[in-house]
């Protein structure tokens, strides 16, 4: 890429703190800083942020000279800001709801989502005053979901990357919140979106298929005038950094230190910022297990327990630490010996270099979040071991968890298991700890945080270029002129016709939308040219086609391809299967009777849904909730599903109108083709065409056609020129 590239994050990787008048700075904590902090000073990238505390007026600019050497651009909020967006929006709603605590958590308050608006339109003019066309800008998580649509706003071309750093949650909980929609057209006004799960793209794009009125094809979401491609791209961290920390003089002494410290006891080490995701009380509810089962541990092993401070402005978090203090004081109060204390707990943030010589101390790691969006911790244990030793214990609800499969996988709520576990993983030989080490590391190795910002990025590229390769231009007067004129000098053409929304337009009763007069006129006119031939091809079915065109001199091809009457007579495809029907019409029908206005047309080889009369809004969350459904009944019965304008067609995968397309001009030798078509469906027809044929979308310009039209009038102005342009170039 040629430009800059502008990393966007709530927090800046450095903190500013006052001390008597004083600004210091120091690393912040959490994983979206410490794991980007060491990529990002490449040549004339820049890092905005906010950083971290209330700076008043007259200091701002001495903060904005300091952070400039650094690289890092602030964004200065104010202690109202700081509560509505960052505690009450932010943290409140949108953390909980996300790492799927909804119930007891979540506090919808207008104003806060007001702030939220607010501060992100603050973030996306920070990101306006220093980004030129050419540079990629890569916003991050969850505070700054609408900075991407506010950024695409002013800069309609810029190259827009996003990374959730947290769970994605399923759509039952996302349509919860009041302002999803919002969030959500927020997110795609980026380029990519990236997760760190598959779980969690699927979450992402579901939530959009059913909420907004988008079409989906897999991780791919078509909008108007761009498309958006959503993916998973698994964070990983500097592993070279904590390896080579870990051998280092200044960590072996400190492992030194320690070691003599705890007497000959064993560690298990856990590690997190203070938060309910992370499953802290779980976590020694199993360790009291562990003790209370297994005597013999007494006085033999330590749970050594960072909690480092994080938000602790938020009521939830208070609450939270109050009662870690209080189990920690049960469970040292029940189990202490004169010499020796169960669980060594620090409620602080530790120097890097601490760390790793826990990290490199620990016997075993004990990462049991209750949800996590990756967990970078669990790879920094692992990365730290460098003689192969060592055992992890790790959530399954941990995104980590999906990569590292050879560590100890737990259930954190399973309380007896984890202490199970936990005696396992003291009592494991060593040559095991190294099996499992080994592959553990050669992970963590390579799909470092290197690699995770290199095919992000790539990534972002490729899909610029996808959409360049889509993007349509609307078809000017020299081009329809240039189009008439090699019509003219042609002698064997073909014309592909959509129906729906590209002839007619329309109607909310499907039978409704039938020919005009002016239609006919056109078309036969076109055909009235021996040179010519005129194809109709539709989705809808072929006794339809055959009732309003079967009398003019048009090829049809109806059904999507299924059907198509070749010399007179209508033939349909051979060896299709249909009996997949009977599974899906009874859903269909279910979702007909819960939907007032909506209704099923069965086709040959197809079923079809129509919406088009359900109110606005009910319509498409019904058709997000039956594409999910189908999802489920159709995997693996060679179906596909095609969301369409107000319908949702299920239909054998075999047939597709670009196939039908394939075929008619194998046939023959043409010299002029033309396709047009609205919708999805006619995509395949694009696709299908010849590189030097006129293929044309009406409506919209994200398109595999070449061009594109505004609507029916405009399509059959084209048309009708045909006829004249043959008189006006002879
Ligand atoms: N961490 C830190 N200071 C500490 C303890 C931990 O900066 O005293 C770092 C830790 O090394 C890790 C990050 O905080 O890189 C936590 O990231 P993780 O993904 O595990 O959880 P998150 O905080 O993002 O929820
Ligand atoms: C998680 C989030 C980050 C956040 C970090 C620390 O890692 O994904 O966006 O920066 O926690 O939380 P804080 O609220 O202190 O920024």
């Amino acid at each position: 890429m040629t430009g800059k590239t502008i990393i966007v994050s709530n927090r800046l990787p450095v903190k500013i703190q006052e001390k008597e008048g004083v600004y210091h700075s120091s690393a912040s904590e959490g994983g979206l800083a410490t794991g980007l902090g060491s990529v990002y000073q490449n040549g004339d990238n820049v890092w905005i942020g906010w950083p971290g505390t209330e700076i008043v007026p007259e200091k701002q600019q001495e903060i904005i000279g300091q952070l400039h050497e650094l690289s890092l651009l602030p964004v200065f909020l104010s202690q109202q800001e700081i509560s509505e967006y960052y505690e009450g929006f932010s943290n409140e709603v949108l953390w909980p709801i996300f790492h799927y605590y909804a119930s007891t958590y979540s506090n919808y308050r207008q104003s806060n989502w007001e702030f939220y608006q607010q501060v992100n339109q603050k973030f996306a003019d920070a990101v306006l005053s220093v980004a030129k066309p050419g540079d990629t800008i890569w916003v991050h998580d969850y505070q700054l979901m609408l900075v991407p649509a506010l950024v695409r706003e002013k800069l309609p071309d810029v190259s827009i990357g996003f990374f959730l750093h947290i769970p994605f949650p399923s759509f039952e909980l996302f349509h919860l919140i009041p302002w999803r929609n919002e969030l959500l057209q927020g997110l795609l006004g980026a380029d990519l979106v990236g997760f760190h799960t598959f779980d969690d793209v699927q979450h992402f794009t579901h939530s959009c298929a059913r909420l907004l009125n988008v079409n989906l094809s897999a991780n791919i979401i078509s909008l108007s005038d761009r498309l958006v491609v959503a993916e998973a791209f698994p964070m990983g961290i500097d592993e070279q950094k904590y390896a080579s920390l870990a051998t280092s003089d200044q960590v072996k002494s400190e492992i030194k230190q320690l070691k003599s410290s705890l007497n000959g006891a064993r560690i298990v080490l856990s590690v997190d910022r203070l938060d309910y995701s992370k499953g802290i009380l779980q976590r020694l509810l199993a360790f009291e297990e562990l003790l209370r089962k297994y005597p013999e541990f007494i006085g033999k092993v330590v749970l050594y327990m960072i909690v480092v401070p994080s938000r602790d402005t938020v009521p939830q978090y208070k609450h939270l630490r109050d009662e870690i203090d209080k189990r920690v004081g049960n469970i040292n109060s029940l189990f202490r010996t004169i010499n020796w204390s169960p669980v060594h707990y620090f409620y602080r943030s530790f120097p890097i270099e601490t760390l790793s010589a826990l990290y490199a101390c620990a016997d075993v790691a004990l990462v049991t979040p209750m949800r996590d969006g990756m967990n970078l911790v669990s790879k920094e244990y692992v990365a730290s071991r460098t003689d192969n030793t060592g055992v992890l214990i790790l959530s399954e609800m941990a995104g980590s968890s999906r990569e590292l499969i050879d560590a100890m996988i737990v259930n954190p709520n399973n309380t007896v298991m984890m202490a199970e576990t936990i005696k396992q993983a003291l009592e494991m030989p060593v040559e095991k700890q190294q099996s499992r080490m080994v592959k553990l590391r050669k992970n963590v190795s390579k799909f470092n945080v290197t690699h995770w910002v290199k095919i992000f990025m790539e990534r972002l590229r490729e899909v610029k270029e996808l959409q360049q390769s889509l993007h349509t231009r609307y078809i000017s007067e020299v081009t329809v002129k240039a189009i008439y004129k090699i019509y003219a000098k042609t002698c064997r053409r073909i014309f592909f016709l959509d129906y729906d929304g590209t002839l007619v337009g329309f109607n909310a009763d499907p039978k409704k939308a039938s020919p005009d007069e002016g239609l006919y006129r056109i078309l036969q006119d076109l055909a009235a040219d021996p040179s010519n031939t005129v194809v109709l091809i539709s989705g809808r079915d072929y006794q339809t086609l055959e009732n309003w065109f079967g009398h003019i001199p048009v090829t049809l091809i109806a059904d999507h391809g299924a059907w198509q009457k070749l010399n007179g007579t209508w033939e349909s495809m051979p060896s299709l299967d249909d009996q997949w029907k009977k599974t899906v019409y009874p859903v269909l029908e279910t979702f007909s009777d819960r939907t007032p206005g909506s209704f099923i047309e069965e086709k040959t080889y197809s079923l079809v849904w129509h919406y088009r009369n359900v109110g606005t809004g009910l319509g498409e969350l019904r058709a997000g909730e039956l594409i999910n459904n189908l999802h489920y009944i159709t995997s693996n019965q060679g179906l596909q599903i095609l969301p369409g304008n107000k319908v949702i067609e299920i239909k054998n995968i075999e047939v597709n109108k670009g196939r039908a397309v394939s075929a008619m001009l194998h046939q023959s030798q043409y010299d002029f083709a033309l396709a047009i078509g609205d919708d999805h469906t006619d995509e395949d027809t694009f696709k299908a065409m010849p590189d030097n044929s006129v293929t044309i979308k009406v409506g919209s310009s994200s398109s595999a056609a070449k061009y594109y039209l505004n609507d029916v009038n405009e399509v059959r102005g084209l048309l009708q020129g045909f006829a004249k342009a043959v008189v006006v170039n002879d």
